[in-house]
């Protein structure tokens, strides 16, 4: 038996892009930071409902907040609560000034306008970056508070030296979470961005023209090695339970060996999109105290 492959050519192994490894480099830095501060910044997370894949995520934002040091604090309403009344709670929260960052874990009930909600949160405490204003100072190429997933995209690219001036990166799916946030960091990198979603035409094209690819389509395993150029750096954005345990919307295995680096599902974006939660409640206790001095 031979390593070699059938056709006698030697590949690179594609490197793993560890979110992991990035997260932990951004706690050290922001330890510092918050040492810098004049009190312990606190997040308050709103869940409305019991959506099982809410609470899970919601219980992993508030225990990295307590691994950290910083406070969190879970308000859990039913999901019978009425908009006007989440409205009437998030301007409590937004009057309070011992709470410094705001979240309201996605989906909300059928019935509430998220919109309405999104807008209620005062933007310099809008940790999730979802406010028309955060939005809008990305939009114009002037970020504040950021979408935490896409934040974490910028910041594993960078972590591991992927350049991305001048590259053509593709983002699939546009969400407000992601795609559209990522497409507007890109931008600002200087990259030339294609976004596609589900009425593109010929998205396999569109993936092969890729040398950066974005993928938060939300399919498992949708994008298969055949589909992807060589050399092309993949990030995997997807996360579904299976009966083979958890993986993306990228067939890792088929992918990996064609690609020059690919985020792992767990462990690549995931750990980032919480990394960057942390950072942006500090940033918020940041503008905090700037806007007292
Ligand atoms: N649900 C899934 N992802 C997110 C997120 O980034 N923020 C909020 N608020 N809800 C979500």
């Amino acid at each position: 038996m031979t390593d070699f492959p059938a056709d006698g050519i030697l590949r690179r192994m594609a490197t793993i892009l560890d979110g992991k490894k990035v997260a932990d480099s951004i706690y050290t830095k922001l330890l510092f930071d918050v040492s810098l501060l004049p009190s312990i910044p606190k997040l308050v997370v709103v869940l409305v409902g019991n959506d099982p894949a809410s609470e899970t995520y919601v219980r992993a934002k508030t225990k990295k907040a307590a691994t950290l040091g910083l406070r969190s604090e879970t308000l859990t309403l039913p999901s019978s609560f009425s908009e006007e009344d989440l409205v009437k709670t998030i301007r409590g929260l937004n009057d309070d000034k011992d709470v410094h960052g705001i979240l309201v874990q996605l989906p909300l009930p059928k019935g509430i306008d998220r919109y309405k909600i999104m807008h209620a949160i005062s933007p310099l405490k809008d940790v999730d970056g979802l406010h028309p204003e955060n939005s809008g100072r990305l939009a114009e190429g002037n970020p504040r508070l950021v979408p935490c997933t896409a934040a974490g995209i910028i910041e594993l690219l960078r972590f591991y030296s992927v350049g991305v001036e001048g590259k053509r990166a593709v983002i699939v799916g546009r969400s407000e979470i992601v795609g559209r946030p990522v497409a507007q960091l890109f931008l600002m990198h200087n990259a030339t961005v294609t976004i596609c979603h589900s009425k593109t035409r010929n998205l396999e094209k569109e993936i092969r023209n890729a040398e950066i690819l974005i993928v938060a389509m939300g399919r498992p395993k949708f994008v298969i090695g055949e589909m992807v150029a060589p050399g092309t750096v993949v990030v995997d954005v997807g996360i579904h339970r299976t009966e083979d345990g958890l993986v993306g919307d990228v067939d890792f295995d088929s992918v990996a060996k064609v690609a020059s680096a690919i985020s792992p599902v767990p462990g690549g974006v995931g750990p980032l999109t919480i990394a960057m939660l942390m950072r942006n409640l500090v940033q918020a206790a940041q503008l905090k105290s700037l806007s007292q001095n």
